[in-house]
């Protein structure tokens, strides 16, 4: 982990539909899935990131467009410069007859596990889900590493029209799944917590807060009274951990550090 803010410039960038766009640098830096760099865009601010692929030379993060500073990322070109530090945060860990859900750009740090699992040989099925299917990434990857890859589209547009939740109760029966990973909005996760729980399957999550420092110093991702910085705890937690999470599903702190409402 370097917490030593540098610059490097754009090598490639890859649109994968309106408003969705991974950027490629130098391999700066090594991480795991799950584990994030912060970016920062001179004259913005600095932003939390996973890292969605990592190739010999070549590190890969995925940004969907919201808010101003992921909005401004859109209009970037190869050769802009770029500060980044990291890698941040606990990784997920590695288990066999895995069922990976992924939500929206939450399929981002899926990706890199995706690949790290297939590399062990471990077994896997992907349940991937998005309001369209330009926001769908990194399909094909999934595709040719996964057992099966199960797709949902809020509009239908591509695979089946619906949530991730709607048959993830008879994957999981149909696929003998052990092991559950989820990564996307945080609603996404609460339904499918209600769904897993009874199960008893032991699960890992990747949560995301606001965050400034991404080193466990400002208090600014802390969860509820518990204590646990997201940045250096998580991102990713597993079922035990999250059974301390009250607030889960239900407020976050804003840019100010304010609690506010989630949903
Ligand atoms: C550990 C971690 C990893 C992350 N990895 C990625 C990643 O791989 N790709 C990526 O695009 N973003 C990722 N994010 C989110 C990212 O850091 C920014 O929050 C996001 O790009 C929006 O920033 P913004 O300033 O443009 O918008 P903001 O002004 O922060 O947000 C605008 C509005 O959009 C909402 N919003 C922000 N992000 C999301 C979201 N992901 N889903 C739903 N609503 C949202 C905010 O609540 C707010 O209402 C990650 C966050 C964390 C904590
Ligand atoms: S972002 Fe500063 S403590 Fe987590």
């Amino acid at each position: 982990m370097s917490d030593l803010m540098r610059t490097y410039p754009i090598k490639k960038i890859v649109e994968h539909g309106p408003g969705v766009k991974s950027f490629y640098f130098e391999r700066m830096l090594d991480a795991r899935a799950g584990q994030f760099v912060n970016v920062w865009l001179p004259g913005m601010d600095e932003k939390p990131y996973s890292v969605s692929a990592l190739g010999e030379n070549w590190l890969e993060i995925s940004v969907k467009a919201y808010g101003p500073f992921s909005t401004a990322m859109m209009d970037l070109k190869v050769g802009d410069r770029l500060g980044v530090r990291g890698p941040f945060g606990k990784s997920f860990t590695y288990h066999d007859r895995a069922l990976l859900i992924g939500g929206g750009i939450g399929i981002a740090p899926l990706r890199l596990l995706a690949h790290e699992l297939s590399a062990k040989k471990l077994s896997f099925v992907s349940l991937l889900g998005a309001a369209t299917k330009h926001e769908l990434i990194f399909i094909e990857d999934f595709q040719k590493w996964s057992k099966n890859c199960y797709i949902t589209t809020d509009d239908g547009s591509q695979g089946k029209q619906g949530l991730v939740t709607e048959d993830l109760l008879s994957i999981i029966e149909k696929e003998k799944i052990e092991f559950i990973y989820a990564a996307g909005p945080e609603i996404m996760f609460v339904k499918v917590k209600e769904l897993i729980d009874p199960l008893d399957i032991p699960y890992e999550f990747c949560m995301e807060r606001y965050m400034k420092c991404g080193i466990g110093i400002c208090g600014q991702c802390v969860l509820d009274d518990s204590g646990v910085r997201v940045c250096v705890e998580g991102p990713v937690f597993n079922q035990d951990e999250l059974k301390e999470v009250t607030e889960l599903g239900m407020v976050h702190r804003d840019a100010s550090g304010r609690r506010v409402k989630k949903f």
